[in-house]
């Protein structure tokens, strides 16, 4: 097959796909430490989802008031409804701190306070004395924290030596029996092949949003790690748990940031009534995110609705006038704007939540490396792979993720990823090639997408894929709708099999690349709907109305979903890391539910 194919073959010491935040984090962090390291995307560096990202990223560093990572900590492992890895939650809480003063050091542009520290918003969920106080912790550049980040990133990688290979898609991983060898990719420019042979292949390639119909993430966040993971018999872990943010603009889904609410903004129903404060009577508009969506989802089922059809939501921010606005949240005034219409300083903005962020993802320890359930051992690691940022779970975000712990996802977990590739590999160690009949099984797949001759168009099935998505998987679930959404989403994922092509070529070819990228999502759908139709319990972003209680004796384990090539879906389990890192801070169990 391969000889069908022209391939350049390219060695290093760590190769990784995609070039977000987390990405670029790992990706000059390896180059620091004397790796040979090579970068892959898809899109140019600072056109990634990480741009998009608008209120902050979260940090104990008390420049607003008291705060410790330890509270950081309790609040992380609250938001995650009990079942993010204790370990990693630590890791991360401790780790943020230094993490955001070297991204201050290499000259993010944080927005200040008067004696001119990082200035720190109240986000959802963040709170000071575990649960008593409102916590300003997201630190912010205005409500453009992610451009300013991956800007910054992309800066400090353009300082070593890293080489990226732009506009490259990954096609699939090089496996050697469970280890993994590097990555195949095609040059979406001029059509050439390329075989990255590397002792560590590092997937940072984002979410899956774009399963869905409605979402906040770019048209990119197509799943291309996790699709390319189970294809290499890895399994997934916690995609039931799909992340709807209250605040994305009705009829656009583009992004309005929780910062709103952080700054003073609030919800109204068609009555006018703050009916937040009926739901959450402490953190009343900053109760975490999946407590926000389902109240405003019961809000419009009982009629209480704003606009014609009474089927979205207003937030308000008029009452923090234009000098707040314009120097806080510029960016999202001019979305306002140009999505709904709406001048911010007079009116509020129609909104409905959408679906923002998958907590599920590739399982991987806190040093990034991929990690499944083999002869009993579920912290198995797989040579030469690691996951990180949003396609990886770690599991810091375990069934719900508090806003602004995205971002720290990414710097936090892209840096240990270097941290650990510097100790366990060896610079300019020759890689060994997979057999060649990796090469050939992924070049296989190549040749059918590329010569597909059915009847449906990779559009129309998509949208199929995304309809089902939003109806069957949505902020409220049953058995019945999770049973008949894994009926409609296996056959959708056969249907594939129906697709045609119209350009046959390699070269600037979207009709392949969108193919490729639904080749993709229809994993991760079809692993979202059979592990949520599973879980026979509520908890974070999994709201059953069958099963409205949080079951710990039976439930606080992670879900792990084998996608086979057919689509059929193999269910396992791994227990939670029910313990810390270090015994600075105990382990913090369950409690009732008290927002
Ligand atoms: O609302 C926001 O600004 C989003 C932040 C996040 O998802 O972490």
């Amino acid at each position: 097959m391969s000889n069908q194919y022209s391939i350049t073959d390219h060695n290093y010491d760590v190769v990784v796909v995609g070039a977000g935040g987390a990405g670029l984090r790992a990706t000059f962090g390896m180059a620091e430490k004397g790796l040979k390291t090579a970068c892959v995307t898809k899109v140019f560096p600072t056109r990634s989802h990480t741009v998009a990202a608008q209120g902050g990223v979260s940090a104990a560093l008390g420049n607003m008031g008291p705060d410790d990572w330890r509270w950081h900590m309790y609040d992380t492992v609250k938001g995650s409804d009990w079942l993010g890895d204790q370990d990693a939650i630590e890791y991360m809480c401790r780790e943020a701190i230094p993490a955001i003063i070297e991204l201050e050091h290499y000259g993010l542009p944080f927005s200040r306070t008067e004696d001119g520290k990082i200035y720190q918003r109240p986000f959802g969920g963040m709170t000071t004395n575990f649960g008593e106080g409102k916590a300003q912790r997201t630190c912010a550049a205005a409500d453009r924290t992610g451009h300013a980040m991956l800007h910054t990133l992309y800066q400090q990688a353009l300082r070593h030596d890293a080489e990226f290979f732009v506009e490259y898609f990954a096609i699939d991983l090089l496996m050697d029996g469970e280890a993994c060898r590097g990555v195949i990719a095609l040059s979406m420019v001029d059509g050439t092949l390329h075989r990255f042979n590397a002792n560590m292949t590092v997937l940072a390639t984002g979410g899956y949003g774009r399963a869905y119909f409605s979402c906040t993430s770019a048209h990119t966040c197509t799943g291309d790690g996790g699709g390319m993971a189970a294809r290499a018999g890895i399994p997934l872990q916690d995609m039931e748990f799909v992340q709807f943010h209250p605040t994305g603009i009705y009829g656009a889904g583009c992004l309005i940031t929780e910062g709103v609410r952080g700054e003073g903004g609030y919800l109204t129903n068609s009555e006018g009534e703050r009916f937040m404060e009926r739901y959450a009577p402490n953190a009343k508009d900053l109760a975490s995110r999946d407590v926000v969506s389902r109240s405003m989802t019961v809000e419009i089922r009982e009629g209480r609705g704003v606009g014609e059809e009474r089927d979205h939501i207003h937030l308000h921010l008029e009452h923090l006038g234009p000098e707040v606005i314009n120097e806080r949240l510029p960016g999202i005034a001019e979305s306002a704007k140009i999505f709904a219409g709406v001048d911010v300083t007079r009116e509020p903005i129609p909104v409905l939540p959408t679906v923002h962020y998958n907590m599920g993802g590739i399982p991987t320890n806190y040093h990034g490396e991929v990690v499944t359930l083999k002869d009993g051992d579920p912290d198995h690691v797989v040579p030469g792979l690691m996951a990180i940022g949003e396609a990886a779970c770690v599991s810091v975000h375990g069934a719900n993720r508090l806003g602004s712990n995205s971002l720290l996802d990414l710097v936090v977990f892209g840096r240990a990823a270097a941290n650990r590739c510097a100790e366990t590999l060896t610079p300019g160690a020759q890689p060994k090639p997979a057999p060649q009949e990796a090469t050939d099984t992924a070049l296989g797949r190549l040749e059918r997408v590329r010569t597909a001759n059915g009847d449906t168009s990779t559009a129309d099935l998509r949208l199929r894929m995304q309809r089902i998505m939003q109806n069957n998987a949505a902020v409220f679930r049953t058995g019945e709708t999770l049973d008949e959404g894994v009926r409609l989403i296996q056959d959708c994922y056969a249907a594939f099999e129906d697709i045609k092509m119209l350009d046959r070529g390699l070269i600037w070819n979207s009709d392949l690349i969108e193919s490729l990228e639904l080749d993709n999502l229809r994993v991760c759908a079809v692993a979202t709907l059979e592990s949520a139709a599973n879980r026979a319990e509520s908890r974070g972003a999994q709201a059953r109305e069958d099963y409205p209680d949080r079951n710990d004796d039976e439930w606080m384990k992670h879900t792990l979903a084998w996608v086979g090539d057919d689509g059929k879906v193999h269910i396992d389990y791994r227990p939670v890391h029910s313990y810390t890192l270090t015994d600075e801070v105990e382990y913090i169990p369950p409690k009732a539910r008290v927002y």
